[in-house]
């Protein structure tokens, strides 16, 4: 099958590759850009494991095909912090013990991110509703949430300095 060459930006980066027509942007980044960051839970739109921003907004990239990719700006879990220096969502998840098995952290930060660039200072409740398509069968949301909280009061600190 004929292969379409699609341009995008990819966490600040410009990039390149060759799709199948009906191949997700989710394989495209794990198995073609190496970006293996981002998880593929169920593949049908209901785990958000896979959960990137285009453009800004908050997608599952298993609903989402690699040529719609063509011109747009792409951020994984990748883009947010380093191995050097975390974002404050990922020391906050460290730090309130927000994972276990981990497939589903990657993609909570991604929303967490959305969340907090769209609501600085969201409730409890705010952030469970915003949160709530990101499944996690692992700890029981409380410490993700505690964690959340966290992350938006210290970015607000420093937004404040
Ligand atoms: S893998 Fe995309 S929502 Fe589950
Ligand atoms: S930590 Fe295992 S699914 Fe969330």
């Amino acid at each position: 099958m004929t292969k379409t060459h699609v341009s995008t930006t990819v966490n600040g980066d410009p990039s390149e590759f060759l799709c199948e027509p009906g191949e997700t942007l989710l394989d495209v980044l794990r198995n073609q850009l190496q970006l293996t960051g981002t998880k593929e839970g169920c593949g049908s739109g209901d785990c958000g494991a896979c959960s990137v921003t285009i453009n800004g907004r908050l997608v599952c990239s298993c609903l989402v095909l690699g040529v719609e990719a063509e011109g747009v700006k792409i951020e994984t879990v990748e883009g947010i912090g380093s191995k050097d220096k975390l974002h404050v969502i990922q020391e906050k998840f460290l730090e309130h013990a927000a994972l276990q098995c981990g497939i589903c952290t990657p993609g909570l930060i991604v929303s967490t991110k959305a969340l907090l660039e769209e609501n600085p200072d969201p409730t409890e409740e705010e952030a469970r509703y915003y949160l709530a398509g990101n499944l996690c069968r692992c700890t029981g949301y409380d410490t993700i949430i505690r964690a959340v909280l966290d992350a938006a009061d210290t970015m607000k600190k420093e937004a404040d300095k």
